[in-house]
């Protein structure tokens, strides 16, 4: 398996997927299903981040829970296990094809029922949603350009000293100024450095996978 993280050699990659909870064969084969779609799969997150969510989310005892950008399932099957019986997950995405994939799995792990699926843009799904903190946790994982717009949706929907995890802002690194090499690497650049000086949140940009930075609501 090649690591997701540009920070880690295939051999240390190798080595804490070899000292993590292993995964199963319902996520071996969800792996594999979506390799078979070609260069696209790199959009699914990393198995040790799935298992960093799953804790994550066992941990924070999240029982509400939101996901931007869904592809074949992997990220909301790591969350949705963490949940407990009862617990909720609304994941929104554009496509029914990916989604579809992604619906076999979660029925295959037996957490289907703990989650919902809204396709359409996720900003005009957001902006129906009650303006209530509703979520104790939020997964933000879709189009760059909008990453700004989801915190916005995002802040009055997470509860106080919730959390919301944004994916892919190391961009491989080329968020250091002078390594740009494409607008969305321009759009996250700023989009960090708006973040790091944010007064409503304790933020955290963690070097797991592409970055995951979280901003904890104050
Ligand atoms: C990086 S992938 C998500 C990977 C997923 N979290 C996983 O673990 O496999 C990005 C997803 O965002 C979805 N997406 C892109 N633009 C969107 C939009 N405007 N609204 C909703 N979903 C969108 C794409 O269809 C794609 O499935």
């Amino acid at each position: 398996m090649t690591p997701k993280s540009f920070l880690l050699s295939d051999e240390v990659h190798r080595y804490l997927l070899d000292h993590t909870e292993p995964i199963d064969d319902v996520q071996a084969d969800l792996i594999e299903e979506t390799a078979g779609l070609g260069d696209i799969s790199r959009m699914q997150i990393a198995p040790e981040q799935g298992a960093f969510m799953t804790m994550l989310t066992r941990l924070m005892d999240v029982t509400s829970a939101i996901e931007i950008g869904t592809f074949t399932g992997y990220s909301a099957l790591a969350i949705a296990r963490g949940l407990p019986p009862g617990g909720r997950l609304l994941c929104l995405d554009v496509s029914p094809e990916w989604t579809d994939i992604a619906k076999r799995y979660w029925d295959r792990a037996g957490i289907a029922d703990r989650i919902e699926l809204r396709l359409g843009p996720a900003l005009e799904t957001m902006r129906s949603l009650p303006q209530d903190p509703a979520y104790d946790l939020a997964f933000v994982d879709a189009d760059k350009p909008e990453y700004p717009a989801y915190v916005e949706e995002l802040y009055p929907r997470v509860r106080t000293n919730g959390l919301i995890i944004i994916d892919n802002t190391l961009r491989d690194g080329r968020v250091i100024p002078g390594h740009e090499t494409n607008e969305d690497d321009r759009i996250i650049q700023a989009f960090n450095h708006t973040l790091a000086v944010d007064q409503r949140f304790d933020t955290l940009l963690l070097p797991l996978a592409d970055g995951l930075t979280f901003l904890r609501k104050r």
